[in-house]
């Protein structure tokens, strides 16, 4: 069995894509040990709480009144991981840099940015993306699925990228809604890949 830590700070879209490929059996011997969100009102907290699946609300705010590092704060979810099986840690949505603190606990730490790789890092990629076409700068976008080896944003070996068109007469969320279905489809076949796991036809169960 592979296990799997998956952190979130929203909706959590890209976790329900992993957790339905799992419960459909596409992605096989593999399991979600726990979720953890360092936001309360993560949606993607009650995906999880709702499969079944352990999850964590880490928060940095108290840390930071306190006066507390961002080092002190990753240590603690370290320590608080160290109680699952996790061969592997996913971000999917998770809003918080990590330093080296986390780091050296972890080898194998994916994250998913809704561009390609080198292009508009950060927190409003899509819009960045939507707005440079519209200036006739990028004829497509894309999805990368990046290793986190060290505290750099959205960078890191390429695990995986895939090509997103843009249209002429794309709003921003026709756009968004396709990167978002792509997302949903190459991050499970990234976990896949990267666990060696052979994925199965959506209609075939395990
Ligand atoms: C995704 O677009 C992901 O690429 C980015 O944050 C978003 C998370 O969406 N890092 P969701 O919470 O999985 O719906």
């Amino acid at each position: 069995m592979n296990y799997l830590a998956v952190l979130i700070s929203g909706s959590g879209t890209n976790l329900q894509a992993i957790i339905d490929a799992i419960e459909s059996g596409r992605l096989p011997d593999t399991q979600i040990s726990v979720v953890v969100s360092n936001r309360k009102a993560a949606y993607g907290l009650e995906r999880a709480r709702r499969h079944g699946i352990p999850t964590i609300y880490h928060p940095f705010l108290p840390y930071r009144k306190a006066g507390r590092t961002r080092e002190e704060y990753d240590t603690d979810l370290a320590e608080m991981l160290s109680d699952y099986p996790i061969d592997l840690v996913v971000l999917a949505g998770w809003m918080h840099i990590f330093t080296m603190e986390f780091l050296r606990h972890y080898c194998r730490i994916l994250n998913i940015h809704p561009a390609l790789p080198g292009a508009f890092p950060g927190m409003h990629a899509i819009e960045e993306a939507y707005e440079a076409y519209q200036r006739g700068e990028i004829s497509e976008t894309g999805v990368m699925i990046h290793w986190a080896p060290d505290e750099a944003v959205d960078a890191g070996p390429v695990a995986a990228c895939e090509r997103v068109p843009i249209y002429p007469d794309d709003t921003l969320e026709s756009l968004e809604e396709r990167i978002h279905a792509v997302e949903h489809d190459l991050y499970v076949r990234t976990i896949a890949e990267v666990l060696g796991v052979p994925l199965k036809p959506e209609t075939e169960q395990s």
